[in-house]
């Protein structure tokens, strides 16, 4: 693949650098921002079976302007390798690294195509909002994984194609007006923006995303030169076709329906009756608003046992739940409910049997000791299968895999 099919992309980020470039990472608001991709605070997603270790290998690859003096500064530990295309996406991390006086950080301009020339390989790489950029993703996903350590995972953002219909939308109704990725296009865009229908499939996307309250977000989204969206099944044929395998999804509750049907509706039963990759499918179909995907991969010749949480035999017994959540007041008339809440989603009930069992959650017990210690009585599995893998797929816990 030539450099030159790089070069419109290259183009774009030199001249509206993304995303907002952060003046100081130590403000209390800028390090609480932060959750998608920090390994420490979403450990057992990207590393199920493993003690928690910040002395790790890490790549941002497509680390824009933050992203991977964000990483340096949060784990002093561990070193940190960001590439991109854009020379002044990596001053503005050059400039990071040396306000914080970085020296676990280290800043490259190139492709993510030739990151194997590096030398080097990682125990952890976060690809976010990068791969559809690429003109061959296939090909960038396969050079990630080919400088991953075998136990190592991937974390990747991508757009989701049905969230982003009404984008795709404004962008081809741009490119028949002509417009560019000069100030008077992004002018254009906005005054646009003020005059559709307030009906218009894009007005929701414009609501949620903080990509359009600025100028170079605003390229980003509709005046971009090279970007495509994925479905559910096309995130995980694309790890496939890179020769990786889909571990699974950052965030449970997106993509199973406990968060988001009535489960005392005959239509959850239904659906609960599919294979997850169904369940999947029907959710992002059923959601019809999810403008990204997150999930991970990694090397096929990782155990999948080490990473793939199964509730359906008895195995899940020895699994350790770890909480995301807190119990919050809540005013019902059935004895022994609690609400539970983890930002910023609902707040869910628990029922009696559920809720001692979520009492007992404390990072070191099993699920088998915590049924123990609940002093509920009957089928232990059945109530654990029931109570714990409900609040994995609300992503309300993580758990530790044996
Ligand atoms: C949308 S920004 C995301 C930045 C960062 N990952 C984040 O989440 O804040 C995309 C970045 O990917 C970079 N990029 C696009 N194609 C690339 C490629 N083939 N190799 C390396 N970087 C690339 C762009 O220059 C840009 O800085």
């Amino acid at each position: 693949m030539s450099k030159s099919a790089n070069a419109a992309v290259a183009q774009q980020y030199e001249k509206w650098v993304y995303p907002f470039p952060i003046q100081d990472l130590s403000t209390p608001e800028v390090r609480a921002k932060w959750d998608g991709g920090d390994y420490e605070r979403n450990w057992l997603t990207f590393f199920p079976n493993k003690e928690f270790r910040n002395d790790i290998d890490v790549l941002v690859a497509g680390c824009g302007s933050n992203a991977a003096a964000r990483y340096a500064f949060n784990h002093p530990p561990a070193r940190v390798t960001g590439i991109d295309l854009s020379a002044t996406s990596l001053a503005h991390e050059n400039f990071l690294k040396e306000k914080h006086g970085l020296n676990n950080l280290s800043l490259h301009q190139m492709r993510i195509e030739e990151v194997a020339s590096l030398g080097k390989t990682f125990d952890f790489i976060d690809c976010s909002g990068v791969l559809h950029h690429l003109p061959d993703p296939v090909a960038g996903l396969r050079a990630l994984g080919s400088v991953l350590k075998p136990e190592g995972t991937i974390a990747i953002m991508v757009y989701g194609q049905y969230g982003r219909t009404g984008v795709y939308m404004l962008q081809e109704m741009f490119r028949l007006m002509g417009l560019g990725q000069s100030e008077e296009d992004v002018a254009m865009v906005k005054q646009t923006l003020a005059a559709l229908p307030k009906s218009h499939a894009v007005q929701g996307y414009v609501e949620r995303s903080r990509d359009t309250k600025y100028d170079a977000g605003l390229v980003d989204s509709f005046l971009h030169r090279q970007d495509r969206a994925y479905t559910v099944q096309q995130c995980v044929d694309f790890a496939k076709d890179a020769g990786l395998s889909f571990m699974h999804w950052w965030d449970n509750i997106l993509y199973y329906p406990e968060g988001q049907l009535n489960m005392d509706h005959p239509f959850y039963r239904k659906v609960n009756t599919m294979p997850d990759s169904d369940i999947w499918q029907f959710m992002e179909l059923y959601n019809g608003t999810l403008g990204q995907h997150g999930f991970c991969v990694c090397r096929p010749d990782r155990p999948e046992s080490g990473y793939r949480a199964d509730f359906s035999g008895d195995a899940f017994m020895n699994y350790i739940p770890v909480s995301r959540c807190r119990e919050v007041p809540r005013r019902t008339d059935r004895p022994g409910v609690i609400g539970v809440k983890r930002e910023p989603h609902p707040v869910y009930n628990l029922d009696e049997a559920s809720a001692k069992l979520f009492r007992q959650i404390d990072g070191k017990k099993t699920i088998r000791e915590c049924f123990a210690a609940s002093e509920l009585t009957g089928d232990a599995v059945e109530q654990c299968r029931a109570a714990f893998r409900h609040l994995w797929r609300l992503s309300y816990i993580f758990v530790k895999l044996p």
